[in-house]
């Protein structure tokens, strides 16, 4: 069980990924290509695809960084780590009624193959599937955006990590497809609120603005075996390694074999081009360049994880 965050004293081998995440910024400020922002968002379209950010927050919470790693972002999916881990804490294993935790070799948004599985979502971290938490979520708190933002600043320390309204809104303006993925798995009674109440804690809940360092240290819970940063249990060791299980298999879409074949490690990206990645028991990451490959993940986010996990020697592989 770590200490709690800042109580520790400083050690001896504190920022020992200084010298790589350096290197590493380095070489992504030379790729060729950033890929491209989201677009289907608009008020994401307009970010610098050459922005580069990255965290390491070490599980006692120690944190730091390279290039704009303290620069918040949209996180958008990797939301669905935090909704996740927060319906797992509160309602155990009947979460995984209405969700499954296979990959789906889909993309995020993707609507097929929800008609031949009888509205059960493949995992938690599709749209779909992520849909399904936020509903259990805010059937059990009321509040699903308000409970992931309460902890996301408790576990950074950081309280102005905030919604984005006008996010929310571009979303919402342009959201018909969650609209749909919502009302078909209604109609399988796999949604139990009213769906626009579901879009508005969704939408609100992707819309939280924080940076590398804040999602760093935020996910550290998932390095700690499940320990928050005050020393409590948010999720039990076994809750905690299915998390990561589940963010290894699916946190990257039709990507993820990909990614776990470059990178090796439990990873969740977002549209907003952020990606965190969990080493057990080490450390955990956050990176943020905005522009994305087709599937949706950062272009410059997976090469420095997979850069960072070559030169380290660290995955779970
Ligand atoms: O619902 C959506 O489409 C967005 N709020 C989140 C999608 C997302 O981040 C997928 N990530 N790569």
């Amino acid at each position: 069980v770590a200490p709690p965050a800042n109580s520790a004293a400083p050690r001896a081998d504190a920022h020992r990924f200084r010298a790589v995440i350096s290197r590493i910024a380095e070489e992504m400020a030379a790729l060729p290509d950033h890929g491209t922002p989201a677009d289907y968002i608009p008020m994401l379209a307009g970010a610098d695809p050459r922005r580069f950010g990255m965290a390491v927050a070490e599980p006692d919470g120690t944190v730091y960084g390279v290039g704009d790693w303290q620069q918040p972002f949209s996180t958008q999916s990797i939301s669905k780590v935090f909704a996740l881990a927060l319906a797992l804490s509160l309602d155990g294993e009947q979460i995984w009624r209405g969700v499954g935790r296979e990959p789906s070799g889909n993309p995020f948004n993707s609507l097929v193959q929800l008609e031949y599985e009888n509205g059960i979502p493949r995992n938690p971290f599709i749209n779909a599937g992520a849909l399904v938490v936020t509903d259990r979520l805010q059937a059990l708190t009321g509040d699903a955006a308000g409970q992931v933002r309460e902890l996301l600043r408790s576990e950074s320390g950081n309280d102005a990590i905030d919604f984005v309204p006008e996010v929310a809104a571009s979303e919402a303006a342009y959201g018909d497809r969650n609209a749909a993925l919502a009302h078909f798995m209604a109609s399988y009674g796999n949604i139990t609120l009213p769906v626009p109440e579901l879009l508005s804690a969704y939408f609100r809940q992707c819309s939280i603005e924080a940076s590398c360092a804040d999602l760093a240290l935020s996910a550290g819970f998932l390095a700690r075996g499940g320990i928050r940063t005050d020393g409590s249990a948010l999720l039990t060791r076994s809750q905690a390694k299915q998390v990561n299980a589940v963010m290894l298999t699916c946190g990257t879409y039709d990507a993820a074999g990909e990614f776990a074949y470059r990178v090796g490690l439990p990873g969740k990206s977002g549209v907003g081009g952020g990606i965190i990645a969990i080493v057990p028991g080490v450390c955990t990451l956050c990176v943020w360049s905005p522009g994305l490959d087709r599937r949706g993940n950062s272009v410059a986010g997976v090469s420095a994880l997979a850069r960072f996990t070559t030169l380290t020697g660290l995955s779970v592989f």
